[in-house]
């Protein structure tokens, strides 16, 4: 049975920077507060759309697994923020990459949609139906939030970050996962009218009804992440010492140091990004694991744990052992299109149409 190596990765951050003192323009609240409570310092704002930058990190992957896309078999492109819900985003992406004999698909499983997408094209790998995937975990979180609450509105920012995985003999990619989602809490992180529910032509238009119990999601945030990296440990037949490099979803500093210390594992074995990019739901552990790669941080044959949850709520874990190459092998000259927008300035008309939507209801 085949392996599926990661042969290729890159990520797209937009350039449009949102630091803590823009939030205070607009929101009661403070650098210290977000900082100290969830280590995040700042966070981009897109100009562009989901699909535009799963694209471009997928190209950067290409380009680092020297790869032709037509040669691809399938895109998975794991977000909660498809740009059309019909058709999928998936599909622009094959467009703008010319994956042009790949099959396509949307996964949603928020947060954690890069960890169920790269389970899912391992599998697909593994079973012998196909031999080259791409697995991208893109969103813009920020597109759905209510801007008048303090608490949720100041977590999130927009990125995309991908994979390129080849079918190999070798025992590397992914060798253990554990995915799951806890349905019953699905209500505690949720943008309520945000499918085909809403109600067609009543209600404040833009709006989003978004309920966020931030201290409940943090509680089952720990367990399920908890959970799920001891069973992958265990099926892997590892020790948490054994472990080169902890790739974790980055929601807040605190989530993370938490799992730290269940795992035991000291601080220059995790990659901590929070503080630049907050949390970019489906795209943290990819981009986290780009950063890593361009840091040194990953060795040829090194073992990688990664663990992620999100809104569902869903959750997983994934033991990965890294293969023989940890440079590109080419790179990709092409960048998003410019924007002379700051951050608070894409933002503006949601902020102000979240203001007057409360305002209008009292
Ligand atoms: C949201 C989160 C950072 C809040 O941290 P917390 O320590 O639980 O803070 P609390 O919710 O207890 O709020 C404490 C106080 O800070 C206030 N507060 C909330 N947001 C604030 C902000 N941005 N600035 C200043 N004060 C704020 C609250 O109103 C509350 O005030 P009160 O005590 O007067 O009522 C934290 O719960 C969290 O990160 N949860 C997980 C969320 C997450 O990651 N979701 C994504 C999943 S993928």
């Amino acid at each position: 049975m085949p392996y599926a190596d990661i042969t290729g990765w890159g990520k797209c951050v937009p350039p449009a920077v949102l630091t803590n003192q823009d939030l205070m323009t607009f929101l009661d609240t403070s650098d210290e507060w977000i900082s100290s409570r969830s280590g995040i310092k700042e966070r981009r704002i897109s100009h562009v759309s989901t699909a535009t930058l799963a694209a471009m990190a997928a190209k950067r992957a290409l380009a680092a697994a020297d790869l032709d896309p037509a040669d691809l078999d399938l895109v998975i492109l794991g977000t909660a923020c498809p740009d059309t819900l019909i058709p999928n985003a998936g599909s622009a992406v094959q467009d703008a990459i010319g994956a042009v004999n790949a099959a396509v698909f949307d996964l949603n499983a928020a947060c954690t949609g890069f960890v169920y997408g790269l389970s899912v094209g391992t599998a697909m790998i593994r079973s012998g139906a196909m031999k080259k995937v791409l697995v991208i975990g893109a969103d813009r979180i920020p597109y759905f939030l209510d801007y008048t609450m303090r608490d949720v509105s100041v977590l999130f920012g927009d990125g995309a970050g991908a994979v390129i995985l080849e079918a190999c003999d070798e025992e590397c990619g992914l060798i253990a996962e554990r995915l799951g989602c806890d349905g019953d809490a699905r209500d505690i992180l949720a943008a309520r009218d945000s499918g085909t529910v809403r109600e067609r032509f009543a209600g404040v238009d833009g709006f989003y009804d978004v309920n966020f119990e931030g201290q409940e999601i943090f509680k089952r945030a720990v367990r399920g992440m908890g959970e799920a990296v001891t069973s992958v440990l265990d099926k892997a037949g590892k020790s948490a010492e054994e472990i080169d490099l902890l790739i974790p979803h980055q929601a807040n500093i605190r989530i993370i140091e938490t799992l730290m210390k269940r795992l035991k594992t000291p601080e220059e074995k995790v990659v901590v990004n929070i503080q630049k990019y907050g949390n970019t739901s489906a795209a943290t552990v990819p981009i986290a694991l780009c950063e890593a790669l361009e840091e040194g941080r990953v060795k040829p044959g090194d073992t990688l744990l990664t663990a992620a949850f999100g809104a569902g709520l869903t959750w997983g874990a994934g033991l990965i052992r890294w293969g023989k190459r940890v440079t590109p092998l080419s790179e990709c000259k092409e960048d998003l299109p410019p924007s002379d927008k700051t951050a608070l300035e894409l933002l503006q008309p949601w902020i102000e149409g979240c203001q007057q939507a409360v305002a209008a209801r009292g």
